[in-house]
């Protein structure tokens, strides 16, 4: 797969997911082979006015080969400033997000919003072009069940240069429950020549395989599906994926985030992600008890590693 002139390492991507996409689960996900990592979606604004908490969402390391940041937003001007900036300099694609759905952003006009206005999410695009990167859109099918305009949309989309899309196939109205409507993903591929991102209830390598023949989408994007499961990626590409523990994946998550983050930023941070790593796992429950009391780094590296739950093996592909 390839965007403008950028030649993917594979179709298979890592999702923006807020809370999760940190620099320790992007590394793992791209050693694993994901040919796109997204950070979290990331304020424009934030980023103009120099919000702390905003420089904590973007930091990379060389795992990373194709490095995509997502903005969000609902002024030209500022996003394309944003894009501009030098703390952005570092990414390889811009992606706007034109799909969250959380009423604070709906309500100031960003994220979904924009599906309701395509002239401004146009306009928004053409604009953002000038940081003279490719740029990429993530969107929903739709609004509500009453409004699925994610055809008319992709149109817009590509009449306005965005480089290739990712659509969710679900409204804003569904957030995250339901199926992810695979025909509608079809008919918008149908629809654009850019290549499309498939997007929604992707959680195995079989579930890659039948999106994409159920759609003809150029890449598929994987969200929650990679959560406490990058490997996902190397059983989908093939890549050899070193760890042979979920252990050694949580332990090298861990290291690589303290490579950037605060102490106490890398112990609540993991607390989450610890509990997706051991879902399902016998013993843990009491793991995850044990990481919530940790306190201090050592505390948290040392409830991983007495853990035997973590010792289950990875399959790698
Ligand atoms: C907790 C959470 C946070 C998310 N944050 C973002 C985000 O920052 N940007 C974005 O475009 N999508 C975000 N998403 C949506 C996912 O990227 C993806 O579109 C959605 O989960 C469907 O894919 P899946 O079925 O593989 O999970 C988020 C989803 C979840 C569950």
């Amino acid at each position: 797969m390839k965007i403008d002139g950028i030649t993917l390492k594979s179709d298979a991507v890592f999702a923006p997911i807020a809370g999760f996409s940190d620099v320790g689960l992007r590394a793992l996900c791209a050693e694993a082979g994901a040919g796109l990592t997204y950070t979290e979606m990331v304020s424009a604004k934030g980023l103009m006015y120099g919000n702390e908490h905003t420089e904590d969402l973007l930091h990379t390391t060389d795992k990373e080969k194709v490095r995509v940041v997502q903005i969000f937003g609902s002024d030209p001007e500022i996003m394309a400033r944003a894009a501009e900036s030098e703390a952005l300099s570092k990414f390889d694609i811009i992606d706007i997000n034109m799909g969250c759905p959380v009423k604070k952003i709906v309500s100031n006009g960003e994220g979904s919003a924009l599906l309701k206005t395509p002239s401004l999410a146009a306009e928004i695009v053409r604009t953002v072009r000038r940081a003279d990167k490719p740029v990429t859109v993530k969107f929903r099918i739709g609004f509500d069940k009453n409004s699925r305009t994610g055809v008319d949309f992709a149109r817009y989309m590509q009449d306005a240069g965005a480089a290739a899309i990712t659509v969710h196939g679900r409204t804003r109205e569904q957030f995250y429950e339901g199926t992810a409507d695979w025909d509608y993903i079809a008919e918008v591929v149908r629809a654009v020549q850019i290549p499309v991102i498939a997007n929604g209830d992707v959680n195995s390598k079989e579930d890659y395989e039948k999106i994409k023949a159920h759609t003809s989408a150029a890449g598929v994007m994987i969200a929650r599906g990679a959560l406490g499961n990058p490997q996902i990626f190397s059983q989908i590409t093939g890549t050899a994926f070193p760890y042979k523990t979920r252990k050694d994946i949580v332990l090298k998550h861990i290291e690589i985030m303290s490579a950037f983050h605060s102490e106490i930023f890398v112990v609540n941070n993991m607390k989450k992600h610890v509990a997706c790593y051991c879902k399902g796992l016998r013993g843990g429950k009491q793991l995850k008890l044990d990481v919530f009391a940790a306190k201090s780094l050592e505390e948290l590296v040392r409830a991983v590693s007495d853990s035997d739950t973590l010792d289950a093996p990875v399959i790698s592909g």
